[in-house]
């Protein structure tokens, strides 16, 4: 089973959890880079009003062609209850080469329903499985990540 975590991450929070990912799955891994600064306050307006106005943003070309793969799955922070900017424009421009997925987002409390449907839906495919961590989460990364993986792995079986 060849598998490749894909994700974003403005701050790390979402690049931790896939890095955990990627050692569960021994998996090849990408991080997608978009163009804009995102960083400090400023970067944050930007990132919210992007997000509610649903445009995706230029990304830096990706390494990893996700039809060689089995399973993509796709790593998201939430902003303002959708997914991150882009990882819109990496599943737009990325959808018809895709096999099975699976999504997982981090976020601090709430708007993960509605990011993991966005996603669906970007995609046009149902996800083998998904996750959502919240902050509070934090603590039970363990069990859910573990939960998450074998969850996936035995769908593939
Ligand atoms: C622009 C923006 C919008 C956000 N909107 C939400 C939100 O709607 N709900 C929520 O629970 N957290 C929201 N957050 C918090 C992030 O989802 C959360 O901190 C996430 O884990 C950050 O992941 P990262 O470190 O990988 O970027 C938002 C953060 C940003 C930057």
């Amino acid at each position: 089973m060849k598998t490749l975590i894909v994700y974003y991450s403005r701050t790390k929070i979402t690049a931790n959890v896939a890095k955990i990912l990627k050692k569960k799955f021994g998996s090849d891994i990408e991080e997608i880079k978009d163009v804009k600064n995102r960083s400090g306050r400023i970067g944050w307006i930007k990132s919210c009003l992007d997000a509610i106005r649903g445009v995706s943003s230029e990304i830096k070309p990706i390494e990893k062609d996700p039809s060689e793969y089995d399973t993509v799955i796709i790593g998201t922070p939430v902003w303002a209850s959708t997914m991150a900017s882009p990882i819109l424009t990496y599943i737009t421009e990325n959808k018809e080469k895709f096999n099975d997925i699976a999504f997982f987002c981090t976020c601090g409390h709430g708007g993960y329903e509605e990011t993991l449907a966005k996603m669906e839906k970007i995609s046009a495919k149902k996800p083998l499985e998904t996750l959502f961590l919240t902050k509070s989460d934090i603590n039970a990364y363990d069990d859910k990540l573990g939960s998450y993986t074998n969850k996936i792995k035995s769908r593939l079986e």
